[in-house]
């Protein structure tokens, strides 16, 4: 296909407004072209959904290429792995008889994410009062809070028996002055050792020195961003943001392929926008279109299963996005979930006490107080499941998806109009 041929060696596939944008469903239309497949940030809390001949796969950890056998799968050192989740992962896979023996490497550089930094995360939420970040509970503040402290379990230290014991007591003795846990270091330390690690070992490398490689033999690789580029820890609305950086710069850490390498960088825009956990939101619909857009477009969590917060489009927040992680282009996906609303509504800006603005302020309180100012079209009826290139769509969406396009001022490549994997617009 003409599509697959403009992509360049490395692509990159991120999320652009608050997460679940439908990043698995694109990696995983791309991972038929890509050989090389990784993750760079972020942990079990990326919740990526994949429908295949009718069956659905939820992906947390691995990369959502691992489904093409011939595909190698990176879970890159910029990640925190909780490994029981990572192996529920790999038995579900069994499952449908596919092994990711030998193609599945996990960074030895990456942390590692212990039941008791899930148990952290929520007593932490439990602690905040009313000011909950709404997190999923699954470990990720806390895991890389321990990485910047410089008293972080890396997935390497387990190849050192000695060396993971002490620090685990270290560190579950450093949490027990702050929290209650229910953990035990003897069993956790055998657990870990006796358990996992003879399943994990083979899994276990230098995956930067393993890419460089892979990069230098030819091959191609595809870099697949996890959570939002809201809700970076830099750029997103902080503090309701995750603890990692879902971003471009995020990518580059967390995989250690340098910026210079990466050729296209493809921006998941839903086309209209959702979020899941507190935090400001400019376009939300607390209204029936709302309650529509989230029933026929299946907004609940991926990982937590909590509806989605629902709302239009914000050209804002995307506006910053492409700068932020110099996109080069967008996949628009869910527009068939917009069909039969009478009017769709595009935020072009913000008022703020009167005053227009184009980018989204940083500070909490301001943003709060801003107001959607939109441009309104009007919408269409007919169902556009079926329709594979951007002629055959209704009049009115073709004006939707020109808006955006000529607005961003980044062309709309792919257009999602389904769950399954051929169920794709190819502009
Ligand atoms: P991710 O976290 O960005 O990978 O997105 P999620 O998997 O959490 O959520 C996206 C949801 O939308 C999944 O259930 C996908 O199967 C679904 N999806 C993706 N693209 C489309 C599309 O174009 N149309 C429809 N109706 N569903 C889609
Ligand atoms: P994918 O990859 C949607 C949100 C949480 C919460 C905030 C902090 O599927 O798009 P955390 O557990 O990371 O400390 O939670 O970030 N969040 C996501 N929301 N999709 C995601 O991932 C998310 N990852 C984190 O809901 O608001
Ligand atoms: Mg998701």
């Amino acid at each position: 296909m003409a599509y697959f041929d403009q992509l360049g060696q490395v692509v990159t596939v991120l999320g652009t407004q608050w997460g679940d944008e439908g990043k698995g469903k694109l990696t995983d239309i791309l991972a038929e072209k890509y050989n090389v497949i990784a993750r760079a940030t972020g942990g079990s809390n990326a919740g990526h959904t994949i429908k295949v001949d009718g069956q659905k796969y939820v992906f947390h950890l691995l990369p959502s290429g691992v489904l093409y056998p011939k595909n190698i799968c990176v879970i890159g050192n910029g990640c925190v792995i909780h490994f029981p989740t990572l192996l529920k992962e790999l038995e579900n896979l069994a499952k449908y008889n596919m092994n990711v023996t030998g193609r599945l490497f996990v960074s030895d550089q990456a942390h590692i994410v212990f039941d008791y930094h899930q148990e952290i995360d929520g007593q932490q939420e439990e602690q905040k009062g009313g000011a909950q970040v709404g997190t999923t509970k699954r470990g990720i503040g806390p895991a890389y809070t321990d990485k910047m402290s410089r008293i972080g379990i890396r997935v390497g230290d387990l190849l050192f028996p000695d060396q993971f014991t002490a620090k685990l007591k270290a560190n579950i003795a450093h949490h027990r002055r702050m929290y209650n846990l229910d953990v035990d270091f003897e069993t956790e330390a055998k657990f870990y050792l006796e358990e996992l690690l003879p399943q994990l070992k083979p899994f276990i490398t230098d995956t930067v020195g393993l890419l460089e490689t892979y990069y230098k033999e030819g091959r191609k690789i595809l870099l697949e961003g996890a959570n939002g580029t809201h809700l970076d820890i830099d750029h997103g609305t902080y503090p309701y943001v995750t603890s990692s950086s879902p971003t471009i710069g995020g990518i580059c850490t967390g995989t250690g392929i340098g910026a210079h390498y990466l050729n296209d960088i493809v921006g998941i825009v839903k086309a209209y926008t959702t979020r899941v956990g507190a935090g400001p939101f400019v376009t939300e619909l607390e209204d029936e279109t709302g309650e529509k857009i989230r029933e026929i477009g299946g907004e609940f969590g991926s990982t937590t299963g909590r509806p989605r917060r629902c709302g239009w489009l914000d050209l804002v927040i995307l506006r910053r996005t492409i700068w932020l992680n110099s996109l080069t282009e967008i996949n628009l996906t869910k527009l068939d979930v917009l069909s039969g609303l009478e009017n769709l509504n595009i935020a072009v800006a913000y008022d703020y006490r009167g005053t227009k603005l184009l980018e989204p302020p940083s500070d909490l309180d301001i943003l709060a107080e801003c107001k959607p100012v939109y441009k309104v079209m009007p919408g269409f009826s007919e169902d556009i499941t079926k329709c594979r290139t951007f002629e055959e769509l209704p009049e009115a969406a073709r004006n939707y998806v020109q808006f955006i396009q000529d607005e961003l001022g980044i062309p709309v490549k792919t257009i999602g109009v389904g769950q399954g994997r051929d169920e794709m617009v190819w502009v």
